[in-house]
């Protein structure tokens, strides 16, 4: 079944994130298909996940460009041959310049390991636990031009137990990271999602149906 929103996801490393979003479209938890997963990294797992469930696949390797920019211009332009109308960062250790940002304006979402903007960048499961917060968690957000400052869609907590190391919070985390991006990319699919400044609002999902009073509710 073809389906209207055309995602195109974007993954360095070993896809988890990339799988449960594929999962969620196959199970119609999300209105939307994966139309490519493209990866800068020869080899990452994300794109053994991607050719198991038969999704087109790029691998646009950064050495090979002499600047950020063109190698985004080699990225929007895979994006575009294959009619994208969502990125997903899900893991992609790449920082995006407005040569992507301008192709997709507020059309492009990344998923992080904390609850932002606390540790925004790299090793923040790490971080989170030498700080000694008692609460971490991921975000969803669009992507803008700092680092992982834009605005946020969706937040979930965990708690950050006394034994804990990064292994053991990340895993805690990145549960959770599988259940609130297919979250997110649904809103957005729904067309829910409403940006105004650093805020983003979700406006009330339509009815299920008109024509019955269904007990227990449905959502
Ligand atoms: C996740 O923790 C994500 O939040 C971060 O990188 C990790 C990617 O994991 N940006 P995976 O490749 O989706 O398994």
């Amino acid at each position: 079944m073809s389906k209207n929103l055309r995602l195109g996801i974007l993954a360095s490393g070993s896809g988890t994130n990339l799988q449960s979003i594929i999962d969620a479209c196959r199970q119609n938890r999300i209105d939307a298909e994966v139309a490519v997963v493209i990866t800068n990294k020869p080899g990452a797992g994300a794109l053994n996940r991607a050719e198991k469930a038969d999704i087109a696949t790029r691998c646009i390797d950064h050495r090979q460009f002499d600047s950020r920019e063109s190698f985004d211009a080699a990225v929007v332009e895979a994006l575009r041959e294959a009619r994208v109308d969502l990125v997903c960062l899900a893991g992609f250790m790449r920082l995006i310049t407005s040569t992507m940002l301008d192709a997709f304006p507020m059309r492009i979402m990344n998923i992080h390991p904390s609850l932002l903007p606390a540790f925004p960048g790299l090793n923040v499961q790490r971080q989170a636990v030498e700080y000694g917060v008692r609460f971490s968690g991921c975000t969803v957000h669009f992507v803008d031009s700092g680092t992982d400052t834009g605005p946020i869609i969706i937040q979930a907590a965990v708690p950050v137990l006394d034994d804990d190391d990064e292994h053991t919070l990340s895993a805690r985390i990145l549960k959770e990271e599988h259940r609130i991006y297919p979250r997110a990319i649904q809103l957005f699919a729904e067309g829910r999602l409403r940006i105004e400044g650093r805020r983003v609002t979700i406006a009330p999902g339509l009815p299920l149906d008109d024509s019955a009073l269904i007990n227990p509710p449905l959502q």
